[in-house]
């Protein structure tokens, strides 16, 4: 089974585009509960400094910049993250076979490499989007699909929504199996414009290894007790 490094149980996503909010938000999480998601927003504005930024505090970074593109292309990008010192790495399985088997070359399975996921289907895509781009049958037959293609290639898991977390860690079981899930809200906090949300604990009951929280965290007045609870609560 593959190894890969230890994950945070919470990746709190960063998705500013503000340096100093940016800053702020480093300062006030404890590195100790939490890891840094940085996705295309963040990582377009500041590149590889805002990696940086994190590791210097000791943050797991799950860097969310879902590559998709010819195999040789997607290895060296995955080869350049690697030496970014981050915990997480993530492509989009539609890339093919191909494609995940030089990400999984790129990256081969050790304790000091990074995990390995795939992104299925986009939660903002349902049966009509996949439709309309050739791609036939539910969405939930094609996350079910891709996972499995993802599985064969040796990947160690996929990001996904709650809702499938539980037929996604039967694809990824055991100690290495990751299911890292968005969509997370604390009881009683705003949805914002996520549609189907679930507790922290929910989710990890359903099967997620980690959960992605931003703006209950991040949109919190203080944000580093907002983490607290949420841990607390667990
Ligand atoms: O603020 P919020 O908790 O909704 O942030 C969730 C994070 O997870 C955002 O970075 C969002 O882009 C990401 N995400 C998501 N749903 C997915 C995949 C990623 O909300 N299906």
């Amino acid at each position: 089974m593959a190894t890969h490094r230890p994950q945070p149980r919470i990746y709190v996503a960063l998705d500013a585009a503000d340096k100093t909010r940016i800053r702020f938000l480093m300062e006030a999480l404890d590195p100790a509960l939490c890891g840094i998601k940085i996705g295309k927003e963040a990582f377009t504005a500041f590149g590889p400094q805002v990696v940086g930024w994190a590791r210097e505090r000791g943050f797991p970074v799950f860097l969310d910049l879902k590559f998709h593109d010819i195999p040789n292309t997607v290895a060296q990008a995955c080869r350049a993250a690697r030496d970014l010192d981050v915990a997480l790495v993530n492509v989009h399985a539609s890339g093919g076979r191909r494609m995940l088997e030089a990400a999984r070359e790129a990256l081969p399975a050790g304790e000091e490499s990074p995990g390995l996921i795939a992104v299925t289907v986009l939660t903002s895509m349902e049966d009509a989007d996949l439709a309309e781009i050739g791609v036939g049958g539910t969405a939930e037959a094609q996350v079910e699909r891709l996972a499995r293609l993802t599985a064969d290639c040796g990947l160690d898991g996929v990001v996904c929504s709650a809702r499938e977390a539980s037929a996604m860690r039967a694809v990824f079981p055991g100690e290495t199996g990751l299911v890292v899930t968005p969509g997370v809200r604390p009881a009683g906090s705003a949805a914002d414009d996520q549609r189907r949300v679930v507790t922290p604990a929910e989710a990890l009951s359903a099967g997620a290894t980690s959960l992605v929280i931003g703006r209950p965290i991040t949109g919190a007045s203080d944000p580093g007790k907002a983490l607290e609870a949420i841990v607390a609560e667990l």
